[in-house]
């Protein structure tokens, strides 16, 4: 099968990957001829990983990489079976890909998009094939995240939902399917009410952000608590997944707590700033 990726960055990069190990022909498109670089360099080194630690030959990795055709024209993607998007999480960014991949790509081709949270109708509303448009949300780092979530838009096909699946499977991946496109899908929710509930516990006094990890390392067996989550993901990266998912569903889980408006206005950004719920200066 060809694939094509457009965006060559932590995720398109890896989607790259995985989809030259399962024995794709794989075209890489990204608009700056440095992140392609960059791209291209990632994929080599984290090959070159998997086949010291032998988990693939050498040859297969040598292989891999070969199958990867790295281009800066989107042209380029015209032959593709499938093209998977994954350029910055921008509205208007994704909608002016997705309009120019409708134009260029074969009226079969389906345009997968891996948003982390903009409903895919929305997408797949700037285009003339609505039915083809599918979200198959991968997990960073790709090469070694088992999870792909298959997120269904109002009008994409079964037939659609098919293939993108036999792709996600054939690139080693286990497919969960989000039946709607409800803002965050399924793992997002999760994820961001948990940290939502964490937040308000802390913020009332109720225990501190430490217990608060601790119970969930050891009563869960979670690897890490929310709070150190969110401080390694980004305050303002949970910020706005909570205030997405808010605006779309109205649903008072998903209301930003008062002290996570604070912290993003003041810089308590988590691990990037020195400062979130914990100290790391
Ligand atoms: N990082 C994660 O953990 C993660 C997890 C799941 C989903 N996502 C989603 O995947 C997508 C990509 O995220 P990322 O972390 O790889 O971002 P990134 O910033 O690492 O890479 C984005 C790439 O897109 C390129 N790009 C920007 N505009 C483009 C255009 N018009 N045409 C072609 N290329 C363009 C950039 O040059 C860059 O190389 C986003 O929608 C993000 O929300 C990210």
């Amino acid at each position: 099968m060809k694939i094509a990726v457009v965006g060559a960055g932590l995720m398109g990069g890896g989607i790259a990957q995985v989809s030259a190990l399962a024995g794709h022909e794989v075209t890489l498109q990204d608009v700056g001829q440095e992140s392609l670089a960059r791209g291209k360099d990632t994929i080599a080194a984290s090959l070159a990983k998997f086949a010291d630690k032998g988990r693939i030959s050498q040859d297969e990795a040598e292989a891999a990489l070969d199958r990867i055709r790295p281009t800066t024209d989107l042209e380029a993607v015209g032959d593709a079976d499938i093209v998977v998007e994954a350029v910055f999480e921008k509205l208007e960014i994704k909608a002016d890909v997705f309009r120019r991949l409708d134009a260029i790509c074969a009226d079969s081709a389906v345009l997968a998009t891996n948003t982390s949270a903009i409903p895919i109708t929305t997408i797949a509303a700037v285009t003339e094939r609505p039915e083809m448009v599918v979200g198959t949300h991968f997990f960073s780092p790709v090469p070694l995240m088992k999870l792909c979530e298959l997120v269904r838009g109002y009008k994409t096909s079964d037939q659609t939902m098919d293939r993108a699946r036999d792709f996600a499977e054939g690139v080693g991946k286990t497919v969960v399917v989000v039946n709607r496109d409800v803002a965050g899908f399924v793992t997002t929710r999760l994820i961001t009410a948990l940290a939502m509930e964490a937040i308000a516990l802390v913020e009332s006094g109720v225990a501190s952000a430490e217990d608060v990890d601790t119970a969930c390392r050891l009563g869960f067996g979670h690897a890490m608590g929310p709070l150190e989550t969110a401080d390694m993901t980004g305050v303002d990266i949970i910020f706005n997944a909570t205030s997405n998912i808010y605006a779309d569903s109205q649903d008072e889980k998903f209301s930003p707590p008062e002290i996570l408006r604070r912290m993003v206005t003041a810089g308590d950004l988590g691990r990037k700033t020195g400062r979130g719920f914990y100290d790391y200066s």
